[in-house]
C-alpha cells in the first residue's frame, strides 16, 4: 500500500482539535498535519492574505501525496475554501461554524457564535445565518486574541482567562442557551467558556461532524486505509509547536519544518 495521508491545516494548533476526532474516528488514517505558526493568528488578517498561504500550504500538501486535505480552521475556510478547492484536485473538506445543529438544539431562540472576526465577518457566515438560522436570534461575538493566547500562553493562563470574562458572559446575558464553537482553537476552553454560561447551556463543536464527513468522502472516492501515522509540520519555530504540543496533548512529537 503506498502512503497516502491526509493533509490537515490551520494556523496554528487549534485544528489538533480537529485532528484527534480524525484520528478517533479513522485510526488507520495516515494525518500530515500543518501548523502555519509563523502567520497566526488568521483571524484579524486579510482575506487575500488567507488566500494565498492557504493556496501555498494545499499545493505543498498536494505535493507530498495526500489523497485529501481538511482545512481545520473556520477562518481559513471562510476565506479560502473555494481558492484551495481550484489550486489542488484532491477532494477538499472544510468546515464552518455548527450554526445547523445549534439552530436544531435552541429552545430560547438565541444562540451564540464564538469566532474570529475574519469568520464572522466573511460573505460565507452571513449566509450560513440567512439560510439556516432565520427566526433565531445570531449572536456573533467575536474574540481577538484569543486563538493565539490560548496557543501561546496557554489554555489556563491569565490573559486567556481574562478574554473569556470579556467574551463569553454577554452570550449568557442576551439568553443563548447553545453556544457555538466558531473557532477550533477554543475547544482547548471548553471547561472556561462552560464555566462562564449557565448550567444548561449547549455548547457545540465541529470536530466530530467534520471526522465523519472525511469518513464518507474517502469511503466515496473509495480511498480509505492507511498506517496510523502521524507527521506534523510548521512554518514557525518546530520546538515551539513540539513543547505546545507536549503542554495541550501530553505527547513528545517530532516537528518538522517547512519553509513556505
Ligand atoms: N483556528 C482558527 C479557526 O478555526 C483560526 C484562529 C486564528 O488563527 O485566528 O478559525
Amino acid at each position: 500500500m503506498t502512503f497516502r495521508p491526509i493533509g490537515i491545516f490551520d494556523s496554528g494548533l487549534g485544528g489538533l482539535t480537529v485532528l484527534a476526532a480524525l484520528r478517533t474516528r479513522l485510526p488507520r488514517e495516515d494525518f500530515i498535519y500543518f501548523a502555519d505558526t509563523r502567520f497566526l493568528p488568521y483571524g484579524n488578517r486579510s482575506e487575500a492574505f488567507i488566500q494565498n498561504r492557504s493556496r501555498k500550504i494545499a499545493r505543498t500538501l498536494a505535493a507530498k501525496g495526500v489523497k485529501a486535505i481538511v482545512i481545520a480552521c473556520n477562518t481559513a475556510t471562510a476565506a479560502a475554501a473555494e481558492t484551495v478547492r481550484e489550486a489542488v484536485t484532491q477532494p477538499v473538506i472544510a468546515l464552518e461554524p455548527a450554526v445547523k445543529p445549534a439552530v436544531a438544539l435552541t429552545r430560547t431562540g438565541v444562540i451564540g457564535v464564538l469566532a474570529t472576526s475574519r469568520t464572522l465577518s466573511s460573505n460565507r457566515f452571513q449566509r450560513l445565518v440567512q439560510n439556516h438560522a432565520s427566526g433565531k436570534l445570531v449572536i456573533s461575538q467575536p474574540c481577538p486574541g484569543l486563538a493565539d493566547a490560548i496557543e501561546i500562553e496557554g489554555p489556563e493562563s491569565v490573559r486567556v482567562e481574562s478574554l473569556l470574562d470579556a467574551y463569553v458572559p454577554p452570550l449568557a446575558t442576551a439568553g443563548a442557551d447553545v453556544v457555538v464553537l466558531g473557532c477550533t482553537h477554543y475547544p482547548w476552553v471548553l471547561a472556561g467558556i462552560a464555566a462562564r454560561l449557565p448550567g444548561n447551556a449547549v455548547i457545540v463543536d465541529t470536530g466530530e461532524a467534520v471526522a465523519r464527513q472525511v469518513e464518507r468522502r474517502l469511503q466515496g472516492e473509495r480511498l480509505p486505509g492507511g498506517y496510523g501515522q502521524l507527521r506534523i509540520a510548521t512554518s514557525g519555530n518546530p520546538r515551539q509547536v513540539h513543547e505546545t504540543i507536549a503542554r495541550l496533548w501530553g505527547v513528545s512529537l517530532h516537528v518538522e519544518s517547512w519553509r513556505l
